[in-house]
Formats: structure tokens, C-alpha cells, sequence
């Protein structure tokens, strides 16, 4: 068989792509579904009723890891059942050979695996299945190169992931990312300016900028001139039916004047940050790897509200870090007050096999590590709640995302600052900027009312 005849057999076949982890992983299915998609293959949401399924892995925390083991089990049986049935597994699980060797001994039934530099060879790596009968195809490759022009299905039309760049060079001591995505590469500004035109021209009003860490952003120009990850936002600012300009993650090691700035001067950029502080002890910073102080932080916090008064911060934490003592944790809460957080994610510390802190002596007690994060997280909701308290009878502007699964006229969007609000309205306003009044401030999210076009002036 060739490659003709295997696309042929690939046309009709329903698949369904289960994604684990981050927006980079949401991303990166979203170009899977793309690929699957010009292969003439329709998405279904049910495993049981698909031909290809696809599980994109993360491995950020131990849990992670678990439940993929618990799905792939679970596609055992679909195997059984139908023999033309095929099994996927990529992103950053398969980055570690542990993770492969584990996958190939005790589920030698899958057919395709790839790690996170590969996705666009995924297409190949099917077809192959497909005409050599392969048991497994894998590819795991690095290279320097970004491979661009790849297709994507996307999740919503008014709004779109952007990668910026790829990798990580930070090691933070506890993290498995600079190992799973490799170093960092950024795009060039004229691929990313050209994309975001395009998702523009089809509809998209939000962009997000993906990246693990943003602020390290260095592009060359057509002409060979350097660009900031500041320089982009001044670009994206300026290009036509963009509305609202978002990013992931910013790390405070980076976090330049410059970028401060540009909040100030760009209107289309939202005003909210997601500024990880992962701890406010000194000592554990520094065992973390982090590269700034409590003060910096606290600091930079300053200046950004000192530019945007009304901005929303939010951030991770991790708590029971290797030989973090309570007076450490108390100073993390001491830091989560002072700096009044819109919101957190919270998360107890998960040794990583590979990842320095792995080694480090001193663990903390499960029970510590919890007892602590509760207190953490009690907090934080109490902080959070107050902000979102403080947001009634204000109004503002609002991104449709879609309407509430258990009720088809409650609508759901998002503020500028990120905050999750839903109202009464009807379905043809998805994807629309509408003018929302607040009427409740919850823990997690806002309730409002959505304004007449009259009331919106
Ligand atoms: N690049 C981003 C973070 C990506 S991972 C940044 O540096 O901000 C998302 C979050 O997962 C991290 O901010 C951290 O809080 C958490 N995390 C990463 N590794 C972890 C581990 N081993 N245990 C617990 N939480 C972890
Ligand atoms: Fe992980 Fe640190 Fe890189 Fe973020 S900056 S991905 S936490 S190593
Ligand atoms: Fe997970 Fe990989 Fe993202 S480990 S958090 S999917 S970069």
C-alpha cells in the first residue's frame, strides 16, 4: 500500500484526541485535530465510537502521569474489539524514557508515539501504521528548527492560542518542562504578526501568546533587527480586528519596564497578569531556583498597579517545596496578603523523577504539604472573594465564550481581567464583546446582567 492508499484508508475514520496538562497541550491538539481533519477523519467525542484515539500527555505533577496510565487502560478494551482500531500517545510524558519503556512493555497494543518536537510528523507516522503494518512508529527528534505553516482545528472561532516560542531554559529546580519541551526557540515576529493577521481575518478577536516564559521572547526581523516579547504586543496592537491581547506565562525574573509599559500605551492589551511567585520565602526561591527575591516580586506587583491601577494579578504556588519550614510558608502567606491575588492556582509539591529537587533530602510530609495548602488555599479564596465582591455594579466589558451546559440561555464570558462572569443572553451572542453589569461577586466567578445596547451607549 502507499501513501495515497493509506490516506484513503484514513478518510471517514472517526477520531477523538483526549488532552492532559496546559495550553500549550491544548494548543498542540488543536493542530493534531487539524492534521486529522485535512486527512479527511471526523472528530467524534466518545472513544467507544472512534477509530483513532489520540491522548496528548502532560507530566507537570505525579497525578498528571496517573491518569493517563488510567485512560490508556480503559482503550484496552476498544483495542480488543476492533482490530483497526488506533492508538496515539504524544506530548510531554514521551519525552522520558522511563514514560516510552513503561508504555511499550505494558501496552505494547499501542501503534503511534511521538514526543512534543515531532507533532508534525504525526500525519507520516499514521499513514505508516496504515501500510507497513508497523507495530509501533515513534519518532522523537529535536532540532533547532520550528516547522511552520501547520494546520489547526480550532476549539472556538473568536479567540486563538498563539505560540510565541517553545521550551524552557529556566530549570526551576522542581519543574520537568525544560526536559519534556526542550530549550527555547521563538518564532519570528513576521510568522507570528502574519498568523494573528490571518486568525483576524477569520474572525478571532482574543489572542493569548503562549510561552513558558514570555518575557524571554527574541526574534529576528526580516531586516535581522532584534525583537522583545514588547516590541510583539506594540505589533499585535496594531493589527485590525484584534481586540484583546493575552499571555502565558510571564516570569517575574523577566518582567522588563518595558513590558509595563506597554500595558499602559496598548489598549487592545488586557489589563491581567499571570505572574507566578511559587513561594514567598527567600530561601525556598533560591532551593527553587527562581532567580528573584519576595521583595522584587512585591516590587514589581507595585509598579504594575502603579500603571494599571485596576489590574488583576494572579498567580501559582506550590506548597511543601523540599525543606520548606513553616516559617517559609508563613512568609508565603504573608506575600499572598500583601499582594491581594484575584486568583491562584495552588499546588503541593510533586517529586519529579530528573528534576533536582527530586534529590533533595528533606521532603515534606504528605500530611504537612496538605495541611499546609489548605490554609494556603483558604486564603486565597477568601482574597479572591473579596476582590470579586468589590467588582458589583460595576460594568464591564465582556468576551462571549459560550452558553452554560446545564442552561442553554445562561451565557459565560470573560472580564478584560480574566474573571469568569455569566449572565442571561442568547446563543447568537457568542463571540461577541457585550457590556455586562455585575450583579454578584462569587469566589470563583462573577454573575451579572447583560446591558441593552441603548443602556451600553
Ligand atoms: N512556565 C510557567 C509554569 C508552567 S508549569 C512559569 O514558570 O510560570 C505551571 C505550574 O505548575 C508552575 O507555575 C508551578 O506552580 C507548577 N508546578 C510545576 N512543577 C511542579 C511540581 N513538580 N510540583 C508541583 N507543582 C509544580
Ligand atoms: Fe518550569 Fe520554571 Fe520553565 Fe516555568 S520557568 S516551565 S516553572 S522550569
Ligand atoms: Fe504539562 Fe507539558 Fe504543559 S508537562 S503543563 S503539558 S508543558
Amino acid at each position: 500500500m502507499n501513501r495515497d492508499e493509506a490516506k484513503e484508508l484514513l478518510k471517514g475514520r472517526k477520531y477523538n484526541i483526549i488532552t492532559f496538562g496546559c495550553q500549550m497541550n491544548e494548543h498542540d491538539s488543536e493542530t493534531i485535530a487539524g492534521m486529522l481533519r485535512d486527512l479527511g477523519c471526523e472528530e467524534v467525542v466518545d472513544p467507544r465510537e472512534s477509530d483513532i484515539t489520540v491522548i496528548n500527555t502532560c507530566s507537570i505533577r505525579e497525578n498528571a502521569d496517573k491518569r493517563f496510565f488510567g485512560t490508556l487502560g480503559q482503550l484496552k478494551k476498544i483495542k480488543e474489539r476492533n482490530p483497526d482500531y488506533i492508538a496515539c500517545v504524544c506530548g510531554c510524558m514521551m519525552q522520558q524514557q522511563r514514560v516510552i519503556d513503561a508504555v511499550k512493555g505494558k501496552y505494547p497494543w499501542v501503534d503511534v508515539i511521538f514526543g512534543t518536537h515531532n507533532i508534525h510528523r504525526f500525519p507520516e507516522l499514521l499513514q505508516r501504521v496504515c501500510t507497513e503494518k508497523q507495530k509501533i512508529a515513534e519518532v522523537f527528534e529535536d532540532s533547532d528548527e520550528i516547522v511552520e505553516g501547520l494546520p489547526s482545528k480550532r476549539l472556538y472561532r473568536h479567540k486563538s492560542f498563539v505560540n510565541i516560542m517553545y521550551g524552557c531554559n529556566n530549570f526551576c529546580t522542581y519543574c520537568i518542562v525544560p526536559y519534556t519541551r526542550g530549550r527555547e526557540k521563538s518564532r519570528r515576529p513576521q510568522d507570528i504578526l502574519a498568523e494573528i493577521s490571518s486568525l483576524a481575518g477569520d474572525g478571532v478577536k482574543e489572542v493569548t501568546l503562549l510561552g513558558q516564559n514570555v518575557n524571554s521572547y527574541r526574534g529576528t526581523g526580516h531586516d535581522g533587527q532584534a525583537w522583545d516579547f514588547t516590541d510583539l504586543i506594540y505589533g499585535i496592537n496594531d493589527i485590525e480586528g484584534i481586540e484583546r491581547i493575552r499571555f502565558m506565562t510571564s516570569h517575574p525574573k523577566d518582567l522588563s519596564d518595558k513590558l509595563i509599559q506597554a500595558y499602559a500605551d496598548c489598549e487592545k492589551l488586557c489589563n491581567h497578569i499571570h505572574l507566578p511567585v511559587q513561594s514567598g520565602s527567600n530561601a525556598v526561591l533560591e532551593r527553587m531556583n527562581r532567580r528573584y527575591t519576595r521583595e522584587r516580586y512585591l516590587e514589581l506587583v507595585e509598579k504594575l498597579r502603579r500603571a494599571v491601577p485596576d489590574i488583576a494579578i494572579s498567580t501559582d504556588i506550590i506548597t511543601g517545596f523540599p525543606g520548606e519550614t513553616e516559617e517559609d510558608f508563613t512568609d508565603t502567606l504573608d506575600l499572598v496578603k500583601r499582594v491581594g491575588y484575584d486568583s491562584a492556582f495552588t499546588f503541593l509539591y510533586s517529586v519529579r523523577p530528573g528534576t533536582p529537587a527530586a534529590e533533595y533530602e528533606d521532603q515534606i510530609p504528605e500530611d504537612v504539604k496538605h495541611e499546609r495548602f489548605n490554609r494556603l488555599v483558604d486564603l486565597i479564596n477568601a482574597g479572591s472573594a473579596e476582590k470579586n465582591a468589590a467588582y458589583v455594579g460595576r460594568t464591564e466589558r465582556v468576551l462571549v465564550d459560550g452558553a452554560s451546559k446545564k442552561n442553554d440561555r445562561t451565557l459565560t464570558g470573560r472580564t478584560e481581567g480574566f474573571k469568569l462572569v455569566d449572565f442571561a443572553g442568547g446563543r447568537e451572542l457568542i463571540g461577541t464583546m457585550v457590556d455586562v453589569e455585575i450583579t454578584e461577586g462569587k469566589t470563583f466567578s462573577l454573575r451579572g446582567r447583560l446591558k441593552s445596547e441603548k443602556e451600553s451607549g
